[in-house]
């Protein structure tokens, strides 16, 4: 099937998520679901935690300030982000950028297992400790990649349902916001993507 027409079928799914516990706020406010963004055929994945604020007002993935850090780390080797798919584990807002729930991330995560089969990226970089854990146990290797401080930037192979695929954990882009020294780890990190442009 054509992947537009499968992840938009994602899309009604999350769309008409009634049983989540984050759909009340997402109506009531207004919001919008984040389901992703990118080229449906791209080689690197991101996977950031949940929408945020201005990405729940515009229904895209890393629209406002965190989003902006990853456009500048993209740029910064030659990348688009209209090359890459970025996308959150978790669909929906969380009330006051609360961290999300375990129940939450339980919820939501088969609509990324599909994301994952549909995109089929040889690389997929996490963006922050919850969508590193969650990829770390989907692909059986939560005894390698263990604290965030320890694996950032590293590269992990893994065995998808399509081939063998290179994970990088990578710290979430809002810590740039407050940390010049995180900012420059950052940046250093991403360098390992060029071998995979
Ligand atoms: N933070 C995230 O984890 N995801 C977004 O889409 C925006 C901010």
């Amino acid at each position: 099937m054509d992947k537009t027409i499968e992840l938009k079928q994602i899309r009604n799914e999350v769309w008409n998520l009634k049983e989540s516990p984050l759909y009340q706020y997402r109506t009531q406010n207004k919001y919008y679901p984040v389901i992703g963004e990118g080229n449906h055929d791209a080689k690197i994945m991101f996977i950031g935690e949940a929408p945020g604020e201005h990405e729940a007002k515009q229904g895209r993935p890393f629209c406002g300030a965190a989003g902006q850090v990853l456009t500048e780390m993209c740029t910064s080797i030659g990348l688009k982000r209209s090359d890459v798919y970025v996308t959150n584990i978790v669909k929906d807002r969380p009330p006051g950028n609360r961290d999300p729930l375990p129940e939450e991330i339980a919820l939501y995560a088969p609509f990324l297992d599909k994301q994952i089969l549909i995109i089929q990226p040889d690389v997929i970089a996490t963006l922050g400790r919850f969508s590193m854990r969650y990829i770390a146990e989907k692909y059986n290797l939560g005894d390698k990649i263990t604290g965030i401080s320890h694996v950032h930037g590293k590269t992990f192979e893994a065995w998808a349902d399509y081939g063998v695929i290179t994970i990088v954990p990578l710290f979430h882009p809002a810590v740039a916001l407050y940390k010049a020294d995180q900012r420059a780890i950052l940046f250093q990190d991403f360098q390992v993507f060029k071998s995979f442009i």
